[in-house]
């Protein structure tokens, strides 16, 4: 599989991210004055995805001191092939906290877990964009939804599972 259709997945998800979400009500700075009590969140996403934007919101409210890089498709790609996100995992936005990455629309709590457990492991994944989820709530009704732990192999976990 190439790059192009590894890439393709989630592309359509951004698109969709894109198209069906107003802008986020909350602002998220930047570039949050970093505090050395929060988690650092560092969050990659399209200019246009609203839902990722609210998504952010959503985890600096939870505490975490976030900043959110903008980049085109092609670079997001990159990222989340660096960051190890298996393919057809992929949502609209991937972010790193500490050697973990975030891919999608992940609970706060989840994450919170994650680096309290500090599991040996690549990072949290939600595949898609469920409804209901963090950064997903307006819509239609909420779907019940997995958080997946990946481990270092690439293989996966429930980690979490939210929505009924
Ligand atoms: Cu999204
Ligand atoms: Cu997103």
């Amino acid at each position: 599989m190439n790059f192009t259709q590894k890439s393709s997945v989630w592309v359509l998800v951004a698109l969709l991210c894109a198209c069906a979400r107003e802008p986020a009500p909350v602002p998220v700075d930047a570039v949050a004055a970093a505090n050395a009590d929060q988690p650092q969140l560092l969050v990659y996403r399209s200019p246009t995805c609203g839902c990722c934007e609210s998504w952010a919101g959503h985890m600096q409210d939870a505490g975490f001191s976030v900043q959110v890089k903008d980049m085109q498709d092609q670079e997001l790609g990159a990222i989340k092939a660096e960051a190890g996100v298996p393919a057809g995992l992929e949502s609209c936005h991937t972010a790193r906290v500490g050697d973990y990455f975030v891919e999608g629309h992940v609970p706060a709590e989840d994450v919170k877990r994650l680096l309290a457990e500090k599991p040996d492991a690549r990072g949290l994944a939600v595949p898609g964009m469920p409804q209901g989820s963090p950064g997903m709530e307006q819509g239609g009704a909420a779907e019940p939804y997995d958080v997946l732990l990946v481990a270092k192999d690439g293989s996966t976990s429930v980690y979490a599972h939210h929505g009924d």
